[in-house]
């Protein structure tokens, strides 16, 4: 397979395959809106992986691009999967300047430990630090 063009630029990205995949096949925001979708990808740092100009892969960054970034909606579409796209991704997202030397990156997974692993992530080193107002449902009601 050919190798993946990594873009942070928001007017290339499919919104509609982004929105698509979040409301109807992610595992974290089935139901959400489309109107909160456009909003998050415009307030994010956004990398979009593209095969011949089609979108197969996204990830956002939120971030204060200074000491802090959360790494969420990481997707590969399913017929590209396996063929190292989200490594690609990764490192585009882990070696862009302005999201270098910051305190603390955080994500959240339920299945995807093992290809984040590769690129330094842990368990939280303190987890009695950390707190959250989390409402998981929050797209369904
Ligand atoms: C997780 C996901 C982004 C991986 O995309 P991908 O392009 O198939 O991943 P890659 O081919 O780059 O795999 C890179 C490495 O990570 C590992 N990996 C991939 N998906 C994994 C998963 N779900 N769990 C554990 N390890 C995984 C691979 O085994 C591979 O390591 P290896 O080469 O040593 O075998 C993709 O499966 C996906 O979109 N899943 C649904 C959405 C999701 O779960 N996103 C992450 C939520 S935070």
């Amino acid at each position: 397979m050919s190798s993946l063009q990594i873009s942070t630029n928001r007017t290339e990205l499919d919104v509609p395959l982004i929105y698509r995949f979040l409301s109807e096949q992610s595992t974290w925001a089935v139901g959400i809106s489309r109107a909160v979708v456009d909003r998050a990808i415009e307030n994010s740092l956004c990398f979009g992986g593209y095969l011949d100009g089609r979108q197969v892969a996204f990830a956002r960054v939120v971030t204060d691009f200074a000491t802090f970034g959360n790494l969420v909606d990481v997707f590969v579409i399913p017929e590209y999967r396996g063929h190292g796209y989200a490594e690609e991704l990764l490192k585009a997202v882990l070696s862009h300047p302005s999201l270098k030397g910051l305190r603390r990156f955080t994500l959240a997974t339920g299945t995807a430990h093992g290809l984040f692993d590769k690129f330094g992530f842990t368990p939280p080193q303190r987890p009695e630090t950390l707190m959250e107002r989390y409402f998981p449902n929050i797209y369904l009601s």
